[in-house]
């Protein structure tokens, strides 16, 4: 299979920009479109209606994806859900319920931690379940069933497209699940896939962002640490900024619960730290507003991603801020994954980093 770059520097970047095709391709598999409802690529071997728990496994970007879906399912779905990350739950002995359902997600589905966490689940009785990139794959052959991601091959050693389109299809899962389960009512099913549907359009406006992004990615190259905020449904876009960041540029940065600021992370802030805080405005913004000024009066650089209603409850700030489209709090983290994706693009660009081949990383991690 050859793919090439196209018009792009690095694959990183092309694969960023493939988003709005590829989660639109995703969507539509598990989406029927003309009755604007779920519909998922293939029959369950059991009823969502009578699940008791979840268990989500995966590494990197995909646990983070994995993390994104715990707090659906629970919304959604009112449906608890465990989840950590492969290499600790296989060797937890984590007592599983008979019946239970386990999810796996990995775009490469050979994730040698990923691939023994299922077994585990296995004969532990559970449901298998897998969101897969590589549709041949071990983790994919070793599930009861395998729903698939369709974000193409993805080249660059950092997932981008695949992580949104694990979002894609585990949006529609905890729809699913919600309906069945008497949740979520037909009209708000409708809602929601609405929602699902606008994200194509409303990522390609995100996409928008690129020149100021790159213009604050000069100044981010300069910092020896970067700390990213989030909370709720865009907390785990806090961890996969930060991780974005340091598996390609190689500064430190850490994402962390905004709330969890003053237990910790405040020690570090001074005017050498850039805050990236991914707040769209919701019912938890005054919060993390609040958890900025904090920030603020310790000197440090804020760069907020929000939407225009919360660009103006932050006020006249001395924030940097990136103003994206206002959007259902349901589909944030599809949309917010993308400027922090090309944060972390651009400022390994201006470090002169191998993007797309970052040092000491794989793209598939096949063994411990
Ligand atoms: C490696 C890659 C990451 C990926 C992780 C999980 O660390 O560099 O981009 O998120 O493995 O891989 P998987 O194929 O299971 O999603």
């Amino acid at each position: 299979l050859l793919v090439d770059k196209g018009n792009h520097r690095h694959f990183m970047a092309k694969e960023i920009y493939e988003q709005p095709e590829v989660v639109s391709h995703t969507l539509a598999h598990y989406i029927d479109m003309s009755e604007g409802l779920v519909r998922l690529p293939g029959d369950l071997p059991f009823d969502l209606a009578d699940l008791k728990r979840i268990t989500i496994c995966a590494c990197g970007t995909a646990y983070y994806a994995g993390l994104v879906g715990k707090y659906w399912f629970e919304k959604y779905a009112r449906l608890p859900v465990d989840i950590d990350v492969a290499s600790e739950f296989r060797y937890r002995e984590v007592p599983l319920e008979p019946g239970g359902l386990a999810i796996f997600i990995s775009q490469s589905g050979e994730t040698a931690d990923t691939l023994a966490s299922l077994r585990y689940c296995s004969s532990e009785g559970q449901h298998i379940l897998s969101i897969v990139n590589v549709q041949e794959s071990s983790i994919a052959r070793e599930s009861e069933t395998s729903f698939p991601t369709l974000a193409g091959p993805e080249i660059g050693v950092a997932s981008t497209k695949a992580f949104t389109c694990q979002l894609a299809a585990l949006a529609c899962l905890a729809v699913a699940a919600g309906r069945q389960r008497g949740v979520l009512a037909e009209d708000d099913e409708r809602k929601l896939v609405q929602a699902l549907i606008e994200v194509p359009r409303l990522m390609s406006q995100a996409l928008k962002l690129e020149p100021r992004i790159e213009a604050l990615a000069k100044e981010l190259s300069r910092a020896r640490d970067v700390l990213y905020l989030g909370r709720g449904l865009n907390f785990p876009i806090a961890l996969e900024g930060a991780l974005k960041l340091k598996e390609i540029s190689y500064i430190h940065a850490e994402g962390y619960a905004a709330g969890e600021l003053k237990h910790g992370p405040i020690a570090l802030i001074d005017e050498e730290v850039p805050v990236i805080v991914v707040a769209p405005s919701d019912t938890l913004f005054e919060k993390t507003i609040s958890n900025m000024q904090e920030v603020a009066a310790r000197g440090g650089r804020i760069v907020l991603l929000t939407d225009a209603e919360g660009a103006q409850a932050a006020g006249d700030q001395p924030f940097e801020t990136l103003v994206l489209p206002q959007m259902y709090q349901f589909v944030q983290p599809l949309v917010y994954a993308l400027p922090v994706q090309l944060i972390a693009y651009h400022t390994a660009v201006f470090m002169g980093t191998d993007v797309d081949q970052p040092r000491n990383l794989a793209k598939s991690v096949t063994v411990e």
